[in-house]
């Protein structure tokens, strides 16, 4: 069904053309039969030696009708499940202007500025070497300039970054998502999510920002390294919190009558995310009603990106069905065993396609480096060519199959995306913190 590259045709002239050929099957069938019994009978009425010829073109004719028959019927069932496929409700509109939180954490800017210090404060980590921003960073659009992240045991920042010698310590087997726009995971093309379940990481295993923001601590590569146990080091951080006067007070005021708590840190944490928003981009403002906000060569784009199937998997305000898809992305060589994500089945959930020109280099494992890379797999993928050994193509998702790229597609697809960049987020970086520890960790 590939069609050719000069002449592009689009879903609906594909479904038109295919609708004639499968509706008129059975009268092409008839006119066909008829077409090839004229000269057989004509042949019958001038040649005595019946049998021989009228054998092959009886077979030839009964071959042709069971093929005929036989070709509709599959473009029929291929057309059904195509239906099938495209049937989720595809569609694209503004991020919310503003962000709902959970029943039992609102929305404070006690909490927010309790969440935004620890963000930053390596004393979450064991070795107090590692802080959230180490990996998450205002200057990498709160995601990570390498592939896949140093955590305990690392120095320096961007380029730079690398392990102290000796080291023991693994790298973290993915690539950093950012946290920008996080409080809307989950987010549906109708604008419906709920913060209490929103899905978070690269196989959707944490569900809420509360609930993932506990999880880089007790991993041993992030943030806990070797001095404590998975099941030691929340109470460690928690008394280390308690023995800081500047804490003691924060939490108090963010947290009224309560005890600084593996909870409550959580809550603050999420608090402070739920501020990072990006979500005025050009694309933004294009879909709140101002057509000039992108340009015709970006509008190009976005009809490219529906036409040729991006859509099926990143739809809604955030380019996400936050579903896992199988694609069988290469993997990153740096790690010792292929990657399985979701149950070891090779899937991994849909990234939001918003401030990708932050967050380079780009898929669960930052094995692609950029925009081009990524478009170039996809034309591999859509071909069956296999980008992973332990993905066939078999397994590849039914939406990839469906893929068809030019070269011409991918610039404007590109452009397109570009539209989706939105660079006015919270940059600001707390000069200190409470701890008196290096901000954001060993990154200088
Ligand atoms: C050493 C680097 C590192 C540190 C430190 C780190 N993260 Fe992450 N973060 C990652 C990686 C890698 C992922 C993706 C992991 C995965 O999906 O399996 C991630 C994923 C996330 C996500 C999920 C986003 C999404 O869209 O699903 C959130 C939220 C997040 N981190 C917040 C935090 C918070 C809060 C802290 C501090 C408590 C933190 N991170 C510390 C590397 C780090
Ligand atoms: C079958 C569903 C599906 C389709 C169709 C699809 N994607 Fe993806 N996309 C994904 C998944 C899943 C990932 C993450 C894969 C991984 O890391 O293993 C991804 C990753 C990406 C990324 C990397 C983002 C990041 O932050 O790392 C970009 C960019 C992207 N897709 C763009 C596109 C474009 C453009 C198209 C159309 C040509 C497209 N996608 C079609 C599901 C899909």
């Amino acid at each position: 069904m590939r069609t050719p590259m000069a002449f592009p045709l689009n879903f609906m002239k594909i479904d038109g053309i295919r609708t004639i050929v499968v509706r008129n099957a059975p009268i092409l069938i008839i006119l066909i039969n008829f077409m090839a019994y004229v000269p057989g009978v004509l042949h019958l009425f001038r040649s005595s030696e019946l049998s021989t010829h009228m054998k092959k073109s009886g077979l030839y004719i009964l071959t042709l009708s069971l093929a005929l028959l036989l070709v509709g019927c599959s473009d029929k069932k291929s057309e059904k499940t195509a239906g099938k496929q495209r049937g989720p409700l595809i569609s694209f509109s503004a991020l919310p202007k503003t962000v709902r939180s959970p029943k039992d954490n609102p929305a404070t800017e006690e909490k927010a500025l309790l969440g935004k210090l620890l963000f930053y404060d390596p004393i979450l980590s064991g070795n107090k070497d590692v802080a959230c921003a180490t990996c998450h960073h205002p200057n990498n659009g709160y995601a990570e300039f390498l592939d896949i992240s140093i955590g305990v045991n690392g120095k320096g920042f961007g380029s730079k970054r690398g392990f102290n010698v000796p080291n023991d310590i693994p790298f973290v087997k993915r690539n950093a998502h950012s946290v920008l726009n996080t409080a809307f995971n989950g987010i549906g093309v109708q604008n419906d999510y709920d913060p209490e379940t929103a899905p978070m990481f690269w196989d959707d295993r944490a569900k809420s920002l509360e609930k993932q923001a506990l999880e880089p601590i007790k991993a041993l590569e992030e943030m806990r390294g070797r001095g404590f146990s998975e099941t030691e080091i929340l109470d460690e951080v928690i008394e280390r919190l308690q023995a800081v006067p500047e804490y003691q007070k924060l939490f108090g005021e963010a947290f009224p009558g309560e005890e600084i708590s593996a909870e409550n840190l959580a809550k603050a944490i999420a608090a402070f995310e739920r501020t990072l928003l990006a979500n005025n981009s050009r694309f933004d403002a294009y879909m709140r009603g101002d057509p000039e906000a992108i340009s015709i060569s970006e509008k190009e784009g976005f009809e490219q990106f529906k036409k040729v199937g991006c859509a099926n998997c990143h739809n809604g305000p955030m380019f996400s069905d936050y579903k896992p898809h199988v694609l069988g992305v290469p993997e990153n060589n740096k790690l010792p065993a292929p990657d399985g994500g979701v149950s070891d089945t090779f899937a991994f959930r849909t990234p939001t396609l918003r401030n990708l020109r932050f967050t380079a280099p780009y898929m669960h494992n930052g094995s692609l480096k950029d925009l081009r890379q990524v478009l170039e797999f996809y034309e591999d993928i859509s071909f069956g060519r296999e980008r992973n050994p332990s993905v066939s193509k078999q397994h590849f998702d039914p939406f990839v199959r469906e893929l068809q790229l030019s070269v011409k597609e991918m610039s404007q697809i590109i452009s397109f995306l570009n539209t989706l960049n939105d660079a006015d987020f919270d940059k600001e970086i707390p000069v200190s913190v409470p701890s008196g520890l290096p901000v954001g960790g060993h990154i200088q």
